[in-house]
């Protein structure tokens, strides 16, 4: 694995959603903008959608990543690519065909990312790993921000990273849910490599600041 060095997102579903152009402007220091999209029946919790996120691609001066946690993925996911989406997560709890909607959104030029719930195994989606430019290990059950790490499912992140060594793969690992400056280095340690945090970087008195300490600690312990 070369040149795969450590990236924070920030989840703006801890940011101010009156102040959201302000809010990013509290996170420059990230790597990609991480937006939740929920839509109260595959989780229960209701955000934003397709009108609020085609905004945020216009202002924002980093690659906005998407996390659609909704029903029928298939129908929606090629609406958030168009509306600038520089990658897009859809959970394989809610797809039908991931494939050939992973197919749909790289013909787009948008990278295509799925998602797996805490009690969902990735191992079957191992056959269809190159379909994808990064898989998401949630690290809380979806759904809200402020929930507790589940260190427990490290034993998967360390499996899918080992799969992805052995067969030469670039694919990127991502951990979303209970990331702070402690858990980073666990994740890392793990091998995954995008750490998306939201109530560790909005709750912190300077988000910039909280961005570099979650970097720098998982940076010590990043596992390739
Ligand atoms: C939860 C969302 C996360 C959430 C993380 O369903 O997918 O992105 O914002 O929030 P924290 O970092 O507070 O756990
Ligand atoms: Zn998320």
């Amino acid at each position: 694995m070369t040149g795969m060095s450590i990236r924070i997102a920030p989840s703006i579903l801890s940011a101010d959603f009156c102040n959201l152009e302000r809010d990013l402007q509290r996170v420059s220091h990230a790597d990609l903008v991480h937006v939740d999209v929920m839509d109260h029946h595959f989780v229960p919790n209701l955000t934003l959608g397709e009108p609020i996120v085609k905004r945020i691609c216009e202002v924002s001066t980093l690659p906005v990543d998407v996390h659609l946690m909704i029903e029928d993925p298939d129908r929606w996911a090629p609406d958030f690519a168009q509306a600038g989406a520089k990658s897009v997560s859809f959970h394989m709890g809610a797809t039908h065909a991931p494939v050939r909607l992973a197919r749909q959104l790289r013909t787009m030029g948008c990278q295509a990312c799925f998602a797996v719930r805490p009690a969902e195994p990735v191992e079957p989606m191992f056959d269809i790993l190159d379909e994808f430019d990064m898989i998401l290990i949630m690290t809380v059950e979806p759904g809200f921000g402020g929930q507790k790490f589940l260190s427990n499912q490290m034993g998967k992140v360390r499996r899918l990273r080992d799969e992805i060594t052995r067969r030469g793969l670039d694919t990127h690992i991502q951990v979303d849910g209970g990331v702070n400056p402690e858990t980073a280095r666990v994740v890392a340690d793990a091998g995954a490599d995008v750490l998306v945090a939201g109530s560790a970087v909005f709750g912190a008195e300077n988000p910039n600041a909280a961005i570099d300490e979650i970097r720098e600690r998982a940076g010590q312990t990043y596992r390739k």
